[in-house]
């Protein structure tokens, strides 16, 4: 049995703190994920912000064979937006939702069941003008009452769903428990056979590949992931356990999906540039150590055979131990071949400036690899000078001595500079950027790795820094570490301010009504 997967990276994922992309990140994840070969790309939630509505747009009109999904709440407004954001695609949905659980009827909407069930049948019929595919989503359906679930269920069928999705939205749901609910709805609500069965399991609990795996074995046709997971809170199910789960599993789960997964690596590492979110080291599938064998008796029990601790080949996910790029002689032709694997398909303009990048690189290091790569297509796709921008640094610190840091950074045109000291130099230039921009920051977290290997490795930096209440992610990536940090403390900035400017705008955008 064939499974659609549907993908939230863009819209779920997105939302995970620090996780924001551009419009031109989303664009190259969202063909990566295409490439990768998802069903169903949901690219955003237009109505909350011009960002997200561009988002949506230039998704909708570059992705071919994928259906692009767009998220409105049963609102007009939203659903305006989310027809408005899909009108370049080939293949749309508009996916409308609603929640149905007590705690947030009472609380949050302040509605009966009543009220309820008459938006989804009047919301969905309106989308229904708008797209023949109609995503209906009962948010919190696994803590809302199962006569009453099945009641929803039935009105959106009646209004012209043609998916309807089964959210474990705060991940509550246990595995049997979820399964059961699935079951109940497959075999109690007249026209359920018609639509796709989805569901859409969060993992508060860690269960939410368990709960997928359970709504498919009793009859859900669609599950929606995420790549490594990322989304609101715990995350949500993440797309490389399910796909690799079904695969591994082939003897108990007859289930098939359209995921190459040959592309599951290279998709994943990606998004970990583009976001900045590193998975931990023992992330199932993607992470560092899942292929390591540290004890003794297991690294003698994988020489003499494999499969003895291995359950799958890093190569079954298109994960090779580190990849030599090319050196400075390697062709225009190479190149594109080289992003191409990974999904990355650019145009005339950024790959030219990836080139450049790549042979400025390739002159100060021996190796290229694919993640220094990555590193440039992800610089290359940033948010294009939208903030703060490094001109000019210099640190002066050694044993014994204050370190101290200057800094010169250009803000729309004017330059500004200043010198603090520190801890350390790392701490000092960051005290004098926070001079220059009046920002009261807090360093949340902080990780250098090294991009390939040797000594000629390039320093990555990523962090987290809490600006007035928000989480945002920077990455910086050069040979010089102190250089590196200071790249990735102000591209978290500049996040801050694109998030300010957002949240400005949704302000202006929601004056005079509140609708939920
Ligand atoms: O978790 C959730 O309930 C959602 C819905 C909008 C589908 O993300
Ligand atoms: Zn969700």
């Amino acid at each position: 049995m064939r499974i659609k997967i549907f993908d939230t990276t863009l819209r779920d994922g997105e939302q995970s703190p620090g996780a924001s992309m551009s419009v031109e990140e989303k664009v190259e994840m969202a063909q990566a994920l295409e490439d990768l070969g998802v069903d169903l790309i949901e690219a955003g939630f237009p109505v909350s912000s011009p960002v997200q509505m561009e988002g949506v747009k230039r998704v909708a009109s570059v992705i071919r064979k994928a259906t692009v999904v767009a998220l409105a709440r049963c609102v007009e407004k939203d659903i305006d937006a989310a027809h408005e954001a899909l009108k370049n695609a080939k293949n749309k949905m508009i996916h409308v939702f609603i929640a149905t659980s007590p705690i947030h009827r009472n609380y949050k909407l302040r509605m009966n069941k009543e009220e309820i069930l008459e938006r989804i049948r009047k919301y969905v019929s309106y989308a229904k003008k708008y797209s023949e595919l109609v995503e209906f989503s009962a948010e919190d359906a696994s803590r809302t009452e199962p006569p009453f679930l099945m009641e929803v269920v039935k009105v959106a069928i009646e209004a012209g769903a043609t998916t309807i999705n089964i959210p474990d939205t705060v991940g509550y749901a246990i595995p049997d428990e979820f399964g059961h609910l699935i079951k109940t709805l497959k075999e109690g609500v007249p026209g359920i056979e018609k639509v796709d069965l989805s569901v859409h399991c969060h993992n508060d609990l860690g269960l939410a590949l368990a709960n997928s795996i359970a709504a498919i074995k009793n009859g859900a046709t669609q599950v929606e992931v995420t790549l490594n997971g990322i989304g609101e809170r715990a995350g949500n199910c993440a797309l490389e356990e399910l796909v690799m789960t079904l695969k591994v599993r082939k003897d108990l789960l007859d289930f098939e999906t359209g995921v190459n997964t040959h592309l599951i690596y290279p998709t994943s590492r990606l998004l970990v540039h583009i976001t900045g979110l590193i998975p931990s080291r023992n992330k199932p599938i993607i992470g560092e150590n899942v292929f390591l064998h540290e004890s003794g008796i297991h690294q003698d029990g994988v020489l003499k055979m494999r499969e003895t601790y291995e359950i799958m080949k890093p190569s079954d996910i298109g994960r090779s131990s580190e990849t030599l790029v090319m050196g400075r002689h390697s062709g225009k032709h190479a190149l594109k071949k080289k992003l191409e694997s990974y999904g990355v398909h650019l145009d005339e303009e950024h790959f030219q400036k990836v080139m450049d990048r790549f042979l400025e690189l390739a002159d100060k290091k021996k190796e290229v690899y694919d993640d220094d790569l990555l590193s440039i297509v992800s610089d290359v796709l940033r948010e294009p000078l939208r903030g703060y921008e490094l001109r000019y640094y210099h640190v002066h610190t050694g044993r014994s001595i204050l370190p101290t840091a200057t800094v010169k950074l250009a803000f729309q045109g004017e330059e500004k500079e200043a010198a603090e000291t520190g801890n350390g130099p790392v701490d000092a230039i960051f005290r004098a950027i926070d001079r220059i921009t009046g920002m009261k920051t807090k360093l949340e977290e902080y990780v250098i790795q090294a991009v390939g290997s040797g000594k000629n490795a390039q320093g990555e930096v990523k962090l987290t820094l809490k600006i007035d209440d928000s989480l945002h992610s920077g990455r910086g990536v050069s040979t010089d570490i102190i250089e590196a940090s200071a790249i990735a403390y102000i591209n978290a900035v500049n996040k801050h301010l694109i998030l300010t400017e957002k949240l400005l705008q949704k302000d202006r955008d929601t004056a005079g009504g509140a609708d939920r």
